[in-house]
């Protein structure tokens, strides 16, 4: 595993194009350090009033601000008691509202009353967990571990039998395909329902134009190359749609063929090494939209997003790439040659052999593993040389999350 921790720098010599220049700016700015674990809980010790926010002080001397308007909004009886919605309106909110009192509870908490003779209490374990300086921001976020090929000496993986009855045991595997991009379920019955049986114990399956459950294996007449012996280079799933799978499921129930190793790359790993050697590439497919497309007798499904997404504070949150389902390229004339330069780049660094994790599923493998971070792709093999059948299925990322998130008690958490 080779974790990237240090902050990528634009290099001094190259000026940002124009129109690239304000993305750039987000592009360079997030640090990928080491992870911290969230600091232990701590009652509020002291506070201090400001005009337009309240400092609070935690046991042992940090710091956090909390805004009026924030507070106000965000008053922990605000929600609606047998839905937990929140019934509070914007649009009600005076920007001007102050606190007339504040007082520390003996729990170390905080109670307030505002001057329109309201009054809220904040637990100090809500107000902490909900801080939104700096340095919680960065502690809160969820940071993937990166893996290259060595990661096959350390597998993540877990029994059937483990996963389909215990939770902790689910949630356990669960936070390995968060974690990693992937996780393996060995020892699955022969039976082609039982790799739904494991993703409906994250919620209902994603239907798509390939079905609910699909069979990848070599037949006439295929709409899809997966459906072929050919070889699949690493790619993401239905890059197509606005909305591609999230969790993707791949259970080997049959397997005598020769060639047709399974092949995993960690996106987000290579998208990092992208930002860090060729910063003008990373941001060119961070803002241009590739077209996709899938089309057969009966479909044709488009789709045109940047190969890598990322969120609001510039962290990578996405890979859509497909060569098989990519477009023609439609962009400004000027932009064709770099977007070339930039795919090609970015390509040349999913194909290093140290970004590439090769494995040979058996009849009773399965390889689960979220479609848009990971990359994955197979060998070419030989149909005469034996049989070769996989059993899919997709869970969506909403639901994965929030099964994770509901197994370890979130949810009940306002
Ligand atoms: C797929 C796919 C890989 C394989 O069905 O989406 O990429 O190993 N299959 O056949
Ligand atoms: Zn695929």
């Amino acid at each position: 595993m080779t974790p990237v921790r240090k902050t990528a720098r634009a290099n001094e010599d190259t000026e940002p194009e124009p129109d690239l220049a304000r993305l750039w700016e987000r592009v360079m700015t997030p640090e990928i350090e080491e992870f911290q674990p969230i600091e232990e809980f701590r009652p509020i010790e002291a506070f201090r009033l400001e005009p337009d926010c309240i400092w609070v002080q935690w046991a042992g001397g940090a710091e956090s601000r909390f805004h009026h308007i924030w507070l106000r909004d965000n008053c922990p009886q605000g929600l609606h008691p047998v839905t937990w919605e929140r019934i509070q309106d914007v649009m009600d909110l005076d920007p001007d509202l102050c606190p007339a009192s504040v007082k520390l509870t003996d729990a170390g908490g905080l109670t307030v009353s505002w001057t329109d003779v309201y009054t809220s209490h904040y637990g100090a374990d809500w107000l902490h967990r909900r801080r939104y300086d700096a340095t919680a921001r960065a502690e809160r976020r969820l940071r993937p571990s990166l893996w290259g090929a060595a990661i096959a000496d350390t597998l993540p993986e877990a029994q059937f039998a483990e996963i389909a009855t215990d939770d902790a045991a689910l949630l356990a595997w669960l936070r390995q395909v968060r974690n990693f991009g992937f996780a393996l379920v060995r020892q699955m019955p022969d039976d082609e329902r039982a790799g739904e049986q494991v993703a409906e114990r994250i919620s209902f399956l994603r239907q798509t134009n390939f079905g609910t459950g699909f069979d990848v294996i070599s037949k006439p007449n295929p709409n899809n190359i997966a459906y072929t012996a050919i070889e699949l280079k690493a790619h993401t799933d239905l890059p197509n749609r606005e909305m591609p799978p999230g969790i993707q499921f791949l259970h080997c129930l049959d397997f005598q063929a020769t060639g047709g190793d399974s092949l995993l790359v960690d996106g987000f790993h290579a998208a990092e090494t992208l930002r860090a050697e060729d910063a003008d590439a990373f941001a060119i497919l961070a803002s241009t939209a590739i077209p996709f497309r899938f089309h057969d007798r009966e479909w044709d499904i488009r789709w045109s997003g940047p190969p890598i997404e990322l969120d609001a504070d510039g962290h990578v949150r996405g890979i859509r790439y497909h060569m098989a389902l990519t477009a023609p390229l439609d962009v400004p004339a000027d932009r064709v040659v770099p977007v070339y330069r930039a795919l090609r780049a970015f390509t040349q660094i999913l194909r290093r052999p140290a970004m590439e994790l090769r494995i040979r599923l058996r009849p009773g493998d399965m390889l689960a593993f979220d479609n848009r971070r990971s990359l994955h792709g197979r060998a070419a093999f030989d149909p005469n040389s034996g049989s070769r059948r996989l059993h899919g299925c997709y869970v969506d990322i909403d639901e994965f999350m929030s099964r994770i998130r509901v197994l370890e008690g979130e949810n009940l958490l306002h």
